[in-house]
C-alpha cells in the first residue's frame, strides 16, 4: 500500500490531522494500536481554547459540540477560606473556553472518518518506522497476523508519550527536557450537577483540588495525592470529604456527592523533546511534549500544533513548497514553550510539594494574594488560560 501521509496513532492529533488531509484530498493512513473501544474509553481532558474549537469548527467537526458544550466566561480560584472569581472573557478581549470532553471530541473524530471512508486500522501491533532520513519513508506493522507495509511521503508521529515516533529517531538527534512533579491527581467522574457553573480551581494545606464538569449532570473533580497512591485505598465517601476540606466553605457545602463511574491516578510531567522534525517524520501532540494537566493545555497543544503542521502538509503537496515544513518545529515549539511555562506557574501556584519550606509556602500565598488583587496579573492568566494566538 501506498499513501502519502502515515499517521501513527488515533489520539486527538492523529485523527484531527487524518481529517484535515483527508479534507484537502491527501491520501493517509491512521495506524492505531489499540482498539477502537480502549481509545474512546479513555477519560482524559475536558477544556477546549478557543482555537482548539475553531479548528473543529473550520473542518465541519463541530455539529455536536454547538448543541451540547458548556461555554465559560470565567473560573475561580479558591485559596485561604475565599474564592475569587477571574472574568476570563472580561480580561482576554472576549475570548471564552469550552467544557467539551476529550472522549467527545475522540468520538466525532473517529465518525468522521469512518463516514469518509478513509483508512485507519486498530490493533496495529509492532509499529515500525523506516527510512525517514530519506524521501522514500515506510511503516510496517502486523495485524491478525499479517504483517503490512506502507509506503509514504511523510510520517506523522501522533502516537503520544510512550508511542514508537519519538523512541525511532537517533538518541543524538533529540534534546529532551524533563521535570517530573512529586505528586498526581486522583480524578474521578460522578453523574452529580456540578458545584457552581464554572471551574474552581483551589490551594489548600491539604494540596490542590479542581472542581470541573463534563456537562450540566456530570461532574469530574481532582484531588492531589501522593504518587504510590492505590486508586483502590480511596472510597468514594474518602474522596468526597477530602475534596471537601480542600475548598472554601461554602463551595465544600454546595457540593453534590454521588458514586463515580470512573476513578484514576495520574502523575504530573512536564516533558519537551527538540526538533520536532527528523527528515520526513514529525512528532505531534504528547509524542513531542507532555505538560502536568493544571491549566488544560495538553490536548489544546496538540491541536495546534495539528494547525501548523496542516497547514505545512497542504502547501508541501499543493505547490510542492517545503518552507512551512521546514519552520514547522520553531513556529510549534514557539508556542509550546510558554504553554509549558504556563502549565508549569500554575500547577507551582497551586499545589503542595513535599519539599516546600516556610519560605516558599509564603511565596505561594503572595503569588495567590498579589495575583487576584492585580488587574495586570490577573489579565495574563486569562491571557494564557484562554490560550495565547496560534
Ligand atoms: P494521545 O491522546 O496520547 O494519542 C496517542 C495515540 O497513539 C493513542 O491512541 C495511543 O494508543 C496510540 N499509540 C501509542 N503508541 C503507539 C504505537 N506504538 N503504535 C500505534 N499507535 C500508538 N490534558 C488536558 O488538557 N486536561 C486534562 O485533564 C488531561 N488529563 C489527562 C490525563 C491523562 C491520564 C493523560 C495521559 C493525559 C491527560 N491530558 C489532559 C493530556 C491530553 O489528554 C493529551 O495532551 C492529548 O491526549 C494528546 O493527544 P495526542 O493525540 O497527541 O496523544
Ligand atoms: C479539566 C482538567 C484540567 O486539568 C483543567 O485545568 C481544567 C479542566 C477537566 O478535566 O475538565
Amino acid at each position: 500500500k501506498r499513501v502519502q501521509v502515515a499517521i501513527i496513532g488515533a489520539g486527538p492529533s492523529g485523527l484531527m490531522l487524518g481529517h484535515i488531509l483527508h479534507r484537502a484530498g491527501i491520501d493517509t493512513i491512521i495506524l492505531e494500536n489499540r482498539s477502537r473501544d480502549y481509545v474512546l474509553a479513555r477519560v482524559r481532558a475536558g477544556l477546549l481554547e478557543q482555537g482548539t474549537v475553531d479548528l473543529l469548527r473550520e473542518n465541519g467537526l463541530a455539529g455536536r459540540l454547538d448543541k451540547e458544550a458548556l461555554i465559560h466566561h470565567g473560573m475561580a480560584l479558591a485559596f485561604d477560606g475565599e474564592r475569587h472569581r477571574i472574568d476570563l472573557s472580561g480580561l482576554a478581549g472576549g475570548k471564552v473556553v469550552t467544557i467539551y470532553g476529550q472522549t467527545e471530541v475522540t468520538k466525532d473524530l473517529m465518525d468522521a472518518r469512518d463516514a469518509s471512508g478513509a483508512a485507519i486500522v486498530y490493533e496495529a501491533q509492532g509499529v515500525t518506522l523506516h527510512d525517514f532520513d530519506g524521501t522514500s519513508p515506510r511503516v510496517t506493522y502486523t495485524k491478525d497476523g499479517v504483517t503490512h507495509e506502507v509506503a509514504c511521503d511523510i510520517i506523522a508521529g501522533c502516537d503520544g508519550y510512550h508511542g514508537v515516533s519519538r523512541a525511532s529517531v537517533p538518541k543524538g538527534a533529540i534534546t529532551t527536557y524533563e521535570r517530573v512533579y512529586p505528586f498526581g491527581w486522583l480524578g474521578i467522574l460522578a453523574e452529580v450537577p456540578p458545584v457552581d457553573h464554572e471551574l474552581i480551581y483551589a490551594n489548600s494545606p491539604r494540596g490542590f483540588a479542581l472542581c470541573t464538569m463534563r456537562s450540566n449532570t456530570r461532574s469530574r473533580y481532582y484531588v492531589q495525592c501522593p504518587l504510590d497512591d492505590k486508586v483502590e485505598a480511596w472510597s468514594d465517601d474518602r474522596f468526597w470529604d477530602e475534596l471537601r476540606r480542600r475548598v472554601d466553605a461554602p463551595t465544600a457545602e454546595a457540593i453534590v456527592t454521588g458514586p463515580s463511574f470512573e476513578k484514576s491516578i495520574a502523575p504530573l510531567r512536564s516533558f519537551v523533546a527538540e526538533p520536532l522534525r527528523f527528515g520526513r517524520l514529525f512528532l505531534v501532540g504528547d509524542s513531542a511534549h507532555i505538560v502536568p494537566p493544571t491549566g488544560a493545555k495538553g490536548l489544546n497543544l496538540a491541536m495546534s500544533d495539528v494547525r501548523y503542521l496542516s497547514e505545512a502538509l497542504l502547501a508541501f503537496f499543493q505547490d510542492g513548497s517545503t518552507a512551512s515544513l521546514d519552520t514547522y518545529s520553531a513556529r510549534a515549539l514557539a508556542r509550546i514553550w510558554k504553554a509549558v511555562r504556563f502549565s508549569w506557574s500554575m500547577t507551582t501556584m497551586l499545589h503542595r510539594f513535599p519539599e516546600q519550606t516556610a519560605f516558599d509556602q509564603r511565596m505561594q500565598e503572595a503569588d495567590l494574594a498579589y495575583l487576584v488583587s492585580s488587574k495586570a496579573a490577573m489579565t495574563s492568566l486569562a491571557e494564557n488560560y484562554v490560550g495565547l494566538p496560534v
